[in-house]
């Protein structure tokens, strides 16, 4: 079966609104900001004009892209809970097309202040509207846990991408990440569905490692990206050098297999 043929202006006419992405798993140290940096650059180094959002208190997208995060002026906080509009707080990265939304420790505050606050769930939601029509796509870095910060995360996606770690108990956990998207997905967001889950740290050398792998794809099927992100040295390296794999070392294997998660998530999202 071939696909059904497209538009003739469909290939020059870019997609109207962004893909708006959470990056999700309530479990920490799976390569959720890793991947939220890394996937983030290789679709700006692919065409797309591309926004992260640091959503995690921690900020390791924001200081992993080199952000200084004593000399930031505002940050998701402010878009959070002072309303401060998006454009006063977007910042350009070293990747051309590439810009964040940074985070600071400030951040850690919001989920107990946004319990207070009016439509709490859908701050997020609501501050990223315009954004959708200025970028390709948008990724939202979410903390390790369930609250309210993730809730605003989810509630702003159309999806979710889990990154799964190869390891022990790999799949803890996931079932409740789970019903929250559908928790979400039924009360304030119902076109929220999981896009895709991404394995991370693959080592070729153990059979733990081909093992998890093997169970993903078993328990989620076609929504397991075929793309693997193998376990390297250089991708934990980047970070403190403030860049992407692709500036930092553009030929090593992390680069190649977040190069190749980035084509699968174009097409995924009829992007190329
Ligand atoms: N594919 C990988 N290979 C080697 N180290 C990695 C890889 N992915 C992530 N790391 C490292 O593992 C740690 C946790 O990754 P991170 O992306 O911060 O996870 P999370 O955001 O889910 O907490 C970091 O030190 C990071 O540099
Ligand atoms: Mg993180």
């Amino acid at each position: 079966m071939t696909s059904p043929p497209t538009s003739p202006t469909s290939e020059s006419t870019p997609s109207q609104t962004a893909s708006v992405t959470a990056i999700a798993n309530q479990k920490g140290g799976v390569g959720k900001s890793t991947t939220t940096i890394n996937l983030g650059a290789s679709l700006a180094f692919q065409g797309e004009r591309v926004l992260l959002v640091d959503l995690d208190p921690q900020g390791n997208t924001s200081s992993g892209l080199g952000i200084d995060r004593t000399q930031i002026a505002s940050s998701t906080y402010d878009l959070l809970i002072e309303d401060t509009p998006l454009e006063d707080i977007v910042e350009p990265t070293s990747v051309r097309d590439l810009f964040l939304v940074p985070a600071t420790i400030e951040l850690a505050g919001a989920e107990i202040e946004l319990v207070s606050l009016f439509s709490r769930e859908m701050r997020l939601a609501n501050a990223l509207k315009d954004a959708r029509e200025e970028y390709d796509v948008i990724l939202i870095d979410c903390p390790p846990s369930l609250g309210l910060l993730t809730v605003n995360g989810l509630a702003a996606a159309d999806e979710v991408m889990i990154p799964i770690q190869c390891e022990y108990y790999a799949l803890e956990g996931v079932s409740q990440l789970i019903r929250n998207v559908k928790l979400v997905q039924s009360n304030l967001n119902p076109q929220l569905e999981v896009e895709g889950v991404v394995l991370t740290m693959f080592d070729g050398r153990t059979t733990l490692s081909s093992d998890v792998v093997e169970q993903v794809r078993q328990h989620f099927g076609e929504t397991t990206y075929r793309t693997v992100i193998p376990r390297t040295v250089r991708l934990s390296e980047a970070p403190s050098y403030g860049e992407p794999i692709e500036a930092y070392d553009p030929m090593s294997r992390g680069a190649i297999a977040y190069r190749e998660l980035a084509r699968e998530y174009r097409r995924r999202h009829g992007r190329s």
